[in-house]
């Protein structure tokens, strides 16, 4: 009888110390730390957590991602069909970076499992061991995402020179005895964590199967000269409310890594890329109107994707906010090319097409990293004309391609988003 009540006593208090803590998730078949569920490291790391779900890179899967998924459905086919492959019969490229557990053990049904459908999560990056680079050393080919990392499926990796221990230390312990940490992690990769290597496995360049470049957030930044790294923007440190369980403790901050990781899904994001100045000087019944954007960026504005664009919006209004005159007619890219800042991928005819089957870049009109560039135009000043606005107005997609996703893109990503403007009154 008391030995029961022992062994009771003691399993209690084995499930009380290790309860929230649970070493690997959802009794997946073997030991590799991939599988572990972002929710465990919730616990511990909540405001971490919540800037992490609600960033592209929680949401960067088929599954999750609806431009992502629609381009995904087009090019590859079915996210929930096992042993899908693309029309040479090769596995999905594009799971290496936007579905990498799924990638790693070569699975392309992304609902079988939450560490799939979840995209690049905690342990996907704190899994990284060492960058081996975008090319391979000896064949000099390019290695997508996780093929360009050495991973490791048995331990977490973090910058910050701390030793941990999986072991229970005693409470209140003191350097030097390690940290406990419920799952292995190795605290002594800042050259990794702290450098541009922790995103350029995934944010390199990248070519299309017939070599055109697709993605040039690398070449740019190269070009740029620069040596401020990824994270001194993209995981700025932040002050947030404490949080416990969902609920802000009253009167404590923690001093994270921002892991948001914003881009051009924010719409405040892409204010701080860019300034817009407007010089004007009246002549006759005209307005000559000097419209300079800057990129303050060390690379293109806008970065990445083929498709961002953004344009400028100059137009004349009356008292009661009417539009009088703009700049163009249905978009400056159809009749103000002058005005529109994109990336044009084409075939050898000249033709502009669609990102996988373009051969070459037919132009690059987006601003280059620290450019500056003025856009003149003579403005008629009609009755009435009370107000000059310049806008830039930043596009996740293209004209032709927001034509085709219309009714299959909720609203919101389809609409253009206020970068930066100026005014004058007239
Ligand atoms: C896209 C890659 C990536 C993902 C996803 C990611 N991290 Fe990080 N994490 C980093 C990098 C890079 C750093 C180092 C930042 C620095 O010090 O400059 C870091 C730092 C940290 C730190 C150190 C503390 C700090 O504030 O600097 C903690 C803790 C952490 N991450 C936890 C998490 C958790 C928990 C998740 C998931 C909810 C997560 N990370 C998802 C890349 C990532
Ligand atoms: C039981 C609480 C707990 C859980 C659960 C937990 N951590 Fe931690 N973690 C800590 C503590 C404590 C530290 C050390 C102090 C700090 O940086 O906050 C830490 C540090 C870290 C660091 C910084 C490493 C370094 O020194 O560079 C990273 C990265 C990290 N955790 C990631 C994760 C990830 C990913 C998960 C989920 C798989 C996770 N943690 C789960 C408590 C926890
Ligand atoms: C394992 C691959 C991988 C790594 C490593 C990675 N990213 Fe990403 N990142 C992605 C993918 C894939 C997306 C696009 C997700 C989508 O839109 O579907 C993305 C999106 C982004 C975005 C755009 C968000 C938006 O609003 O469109 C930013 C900014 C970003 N990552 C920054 C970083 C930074 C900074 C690092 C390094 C600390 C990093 N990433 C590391 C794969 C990665
Ligand atoms: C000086 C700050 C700064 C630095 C350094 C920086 N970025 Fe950015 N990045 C921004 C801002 C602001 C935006 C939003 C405007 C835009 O999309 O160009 C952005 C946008 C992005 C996007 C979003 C593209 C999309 O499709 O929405 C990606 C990806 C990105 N950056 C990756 C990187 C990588 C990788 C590095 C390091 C090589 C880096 N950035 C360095 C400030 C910075
Ligand atoms: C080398 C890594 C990598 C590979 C491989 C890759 N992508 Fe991406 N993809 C990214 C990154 C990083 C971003 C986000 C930042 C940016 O715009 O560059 C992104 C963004 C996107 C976006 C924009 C998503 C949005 O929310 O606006 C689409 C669409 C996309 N990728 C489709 C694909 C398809 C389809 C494939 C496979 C044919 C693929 N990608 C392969 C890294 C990759």
């Amino acid at each position: 009888m008391m030995g029961k009540i022992r062994l009771i006593l003691s399993l209690l208090s084995f499930g009380l110390l290790f309860a929230p803590f649970t070493l690997y998730a959802d009794g997946h078949e073997g030991a590799s730390v991939q599988h572990i569920k972002p929710e465990t490291c919730k616990q511990c790391h909540e405001e971490i957590y919540n800037q992490w779900s609600g960033s592209m890179h929680a949401n960067s899967s088929a599954l999750k991602d609806p431009i992502h998924g629609a381009f995904y459905k087009n090019v590859m086919g079915d996210p929930k069909k096992e042993d899908l492959r693309n029309k040479k019969g090769k596995y999905p490229v594009c799971l290496k970076c936007h579905a990498p557990v799924a990638a790693m053990e070569k699975k392309t049904k992304l609902d079988a499992k939450p560490a799939y459908a979840n995209g690049i999560s905690c342990v996907v990056c704190h899994s990284f061991k060492a960058f081996k680079g975008p090319d391979n050393a000896k064949t000099g080919k390019p290695q997508y995402g996780i093929d360009a990392y050495e991973i490791d499926k048995k331990s977490l990796h973090g910058p910050s020179g701390v030793t941990y221990t999986t072991e229970r230390v005693p409470e209140g312990s003191k350097w030097p005895t390690p940290v406990h940490h419920p799952q292995p992690m190795q605290g002594n990769k800042a050259a990794l964590f702290k450098s541009n290597d922790a995103c350029m496995g995934c944010h390199e360049k990248r070519d299309n199967s017939k070599g055109a470049p697709l993605c040039r957030t690398g070449n740019e930044y190269r070009e740029a000269k620069n040596f401020v790294a990824c994270q001194a923007c993209h995981m700025a440190i932040v002050t947030v409310p404490k949080l416990d369980k969902g609920n802000v403790v009253p009167g404590k901050f923690v001093s994270v890594a921002d892991h948001s990781m914003a881009g051009g899904h924010d719409g405040k994001m892409i204010t701080r890329g860019i300034s817009l100045t407007m010089d004007t000087k009246k002549s006759g019944d005209k307005l000559k109107a000097d419209v300079t954007v800057r990129n303050r960026l060390p690379h293109a504005y806008p970065t990445g994707a083929p498709f961002r664009n953004f344009y400028l919006k100059v137009a004349v209004y009356d008292k009661g906010g009417k539009e009088l005159w703009k700049n163009y007619k249905t978009h400056p890219i159809k009749d103000d090319k002058k005005s529109a800042f994109w990336y044009t991928l084409g075939d050898e005819t000249g033709k502009p097409t669609a990102p996988p089957v373009a051969t070459k870049v037919l132009a690059d009109t987006r601003l280059k990293p620290n450019e500056s560039r003025t856009v003149k135009y003579d403005i008629p000043l009609p009755k009435g004309a009370h107000i000059v606005r310049a806008e830039a107005l930043y596009d996740l997609l293209l004209p032709p391609i927001k034509a085709q996703m219309k009714g299959k893109l909720p609203g919101d990503l389809l609409r253009p988003k206020l970068a930066a403007s100026a005014e004058i009154r007239l």
